[in-house]
C-alpha cells in the first residue's frame, strides 16, 4: 500500500477517507484535520489563550501536542481526581508532557476541595461517572474563567462524539440534543468550550500519539466499567466496519440537517448560582450543594 500524498510505503490505512498515509503525511493530515475543525466552528485564533482540558489519556494529550504544534498558545488543566492507582499515574504522565514541552500546566486537586471521587461516590447513590463529569465541567469553567482564558478545549473525538449523538437519539434527549456541539460560546458565567478533534477517530489519534511518541495512561477509570458509550461505541465501530464513512456522515449530517433547525427554538434561561456565580436552574448549584454550602 502506497501513501496517497506522497507514494511512500504507507502505514496507515483510512477507509472512511479513501486514503493511506505514511508517517509524516498522517500527521500532516492529523494536524489538518484539528486545524479544519478550529476554522469552520472559528474555535479560536493565534491570538487567543487557549486552556486545554488533558486527562492524561491519549486524545487530550494529542490535543495538546497538536494545539502547540500549530503555534497556538495553549496552557493544560489538569483535575485530580483522587482515584487511586489511577489519578497519580495520569497526574506523572501530563507533567512528564508539560515539562519535556515548557508548556505551562494548572493543577486542581479535588481532595482539596472536598470532592475527591471515591469520596463523593460514598455520600450519593447517583452513578459517579455523571457526577464526576459534572464535577470536572464546574472547575473547567472556574479556571478559565478566573485566570482569564479565552476558550476550554477538550479532547472529545468523532467516536465520543458520535456515541453521543447516537444515544441522545435513541432516547430523544431533545435539550442534550441542542447542547451537543463541537464548539459553544460563551455565555454569563459559561467560558466558550470546544472539541478540535471532533473530526478524528479514536484510532486516529491513538496513531497520532503513537507516531509523536506521546506517552499517555492506557488504563481506564476503575468507575467507568460497562459504561454504556462503551457499548455503543462497539456497535458503532461494527456498522463503520461495514460501511466505512457512516460515523463521520451521521455527525456532519447532524450538524448540517438538524442542529439549525433546533437552534431555533428557544432555550430555558439559566440563573446564577447565588454561591459561586455558576449557571444553574436553580438558586444554589449542585456543586455546592454537593459541597454542603446550602
Ligand atoms: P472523558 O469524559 O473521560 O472521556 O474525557 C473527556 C475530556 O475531558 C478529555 O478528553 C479531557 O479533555 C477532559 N478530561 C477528562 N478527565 C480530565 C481530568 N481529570 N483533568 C482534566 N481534563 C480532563
Ligand atoms: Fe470520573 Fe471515572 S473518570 S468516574
Ligand atoms: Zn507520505
Amino acid at each position: 500500500m502506497k501513501c496517497t500524498r506522497c507514494k511512500k510505503q504507507a502505514e496507515v490505512e483510512l477507509k472512511s477517507h479513501n486514503a493511506a498515509f505514511c508517517r509524516e503525511c498522517f500527521n500532516y493530515f492529523f494536524l489538518n484535520q484539528v486545524q479544519k475543525a478550529i476554522k469552520t466552528f472559528k474555535m479560536f485564533s493565534k491570538k487567543d489563550r487557549v486552556l486545554v482540558a488533558v486527562s492524561g489519556g491519549k486524545d487530550s494529550l494529542a490535543l495538546w501536542d497538536a494545539l502547540l504544534s500549530l503555534g497556538y498558545n495553549a496552557d493544560g488543566l489538569f483535575i485530580y481526581l483522587g482515584i487511586e492507582g489511577f489519578s497519580n499515574v495520569a497526574l506523572t504522565k501530563v507533567r512528564k508532557f508539560a515539562s519535556e514541552r515548557g508548556a505551562k500546566l494548572i493543577e486542581v486537586n479535588l481532595t482539596n476541595e472536598g470532592l475527591a471521587i471515591p469520596k463523593v461516590k460514598e455520600k450519593t447513590r447517583r452513578v459517579v461517572c455523571s457526577l464526576c463529569g459534572q464535577i470536572k465541567r464546574y472547575y473547567f469553567n472556574m479556571v478559565g474563567l478566573k485566570n482569564n482564558y479565552d476558550v476550554l478545549a477538550t479532547g472529545h473525538n468523532l467516536d465520543d462524539e458520535v456515541s453521543r449523538l447516537f444515544s441522545n437519539v435513541l432516547h430523544w434527549k431533545m435539550d442534550y440534543l441542542k447542547e451537543q456541539s463541537p464548539a459553544l460560546p460563551s455565555e454569563d458565567g459559561l467560558l466558550k468550550k470546544v472539541k478540535p478533534l471532533f473530526r478524528l477517530t479514536e484510532f486516529e489519534t491513538s496513531a497520532y500519539a503513537f507516531f509523536k511518541k506521546i506517552d499517555y495512561v492506557d488504563i481506564s477509570c476503575p468507575f467507568s466499567k460497562g459504561a454504556t458509550f462503551t457499548i455503543y461505541k462497539k456497535h458503532l465501530n461494527s456498522i463503520e466496519y461495514h460501511s466505512p464513512g457512516t460515523k463521520i456522515d451521521f455527525y456532519q449530517g447532524f450538524l448540517k440537517k438538524l442542529k439549525p433547525i433546533l437552534e431555533e427554538s428557544k432555550k430555558e434561561k439559566k440563573n446564577l448560582c447565588k454561591i459561586c456565580g455558576y449557571p444553574t436552574y436553580s438558586d444554589v448549584c449542585s456543586i455546592c450543594r454537593l459541597k454542603g454550602l446550602s
